[in-house]
């Protein structure tokens, strides 16, 4: 948006193996969320390429770029971005209807993931009747319903407090391990960011080794 051309991301490259965790820490501006945003499908490059589990994804059409975010994607934001009209178990079963999941199976999946969240006693509650760190679970359940190949996480604890903060870290990379899943994680903390496997720098557009 606006008037003059930046240019954010410049001469990057990033290789992440099925099941890694990658943390990226960086200043404000420089790029993390712009990255995370090419990487979910939510942004294109101007130039280059990007390749997720062997598909040309710019190459990729409207219609085949949603079916690849609902099926191999998973998105954790700091402000969490649940539905506030739908209780907890609606918003975890919203991204099986995107990827075509039979209805009938989408309940038993969503209850099966809240449970693993330690939510199974808050199904039918709202998102303002939660704490922070119970609406971060929610949405990592929500993330992880389809089973994607690649979960991204900007800032995930940025809106939590510190004991909380620990919680929902430990909680996804839990599940990387568990589920092999490859977890990128923006964050500005640097003490987490050093529990990854690989802690990542971006920085005059490029990534670097902390
Ligand atoms: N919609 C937009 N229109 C114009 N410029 C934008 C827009 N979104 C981001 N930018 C600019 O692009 C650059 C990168 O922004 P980005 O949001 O990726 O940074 P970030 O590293 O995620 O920062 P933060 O740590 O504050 O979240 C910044 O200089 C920002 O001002
Ligand atoms: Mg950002």
């Amino acid at each position: 948006m606006g008037e003059t051309q930046l240019n954010v991301l410049k001469g990057l490259s990033l290789e992440v193996s099925q099941g890694e965790f990658v943390s990226i820490l960086g200043r404000s501006g420089s790029g993390k969320s712009t990255l995370l945003q090419i990487l979910g499908c939510l942004d294109v490059a101007d130039s280059g390429q990007y390749l997720l589990d062997g598909v040309d994804v710019f190459s990729l059409n409207d219609e085949y770029l949603s079916q690849l975010r609902a099926k191999k994607l998973g998105f954790v934001f700091q402000s969490f971005c649940l539905l506030p009209h739908l209780n907890v178990l609606r918003n975890v079963m919203v991204p099986m209807l995107y990827a075509g999941v039979p209805v009938e199976t989408r309940e038993g999946t969503a209850k099966d993931w809240l449970i693993r969240m330690g939510l199974g006693h808050r199904l039918y509650h709202k998102p303002s009747q939660l704490s922070g760190g119970e609406r971060q679970r929610v949405a990592i359940a929500r993330s992880m319903v389809n089973s994607p190949k690649l979960l991204l996480a900007d800032e995930p604890t940025g809106n939590l407090d510190s004991e909380v903060r620990d919680l929902v870290f430990d909680e996804l990379r839990r599940l990387q391990k568990e589920e092999n899943v490859s977890l990128i994680i923006v964050t500005h903390d640097q003490e987490l960011g050093y529990k990854a496997d690989r802690a990542l720098k971006l920085q005059d557009g490029r990534l670097c080794g902390l």
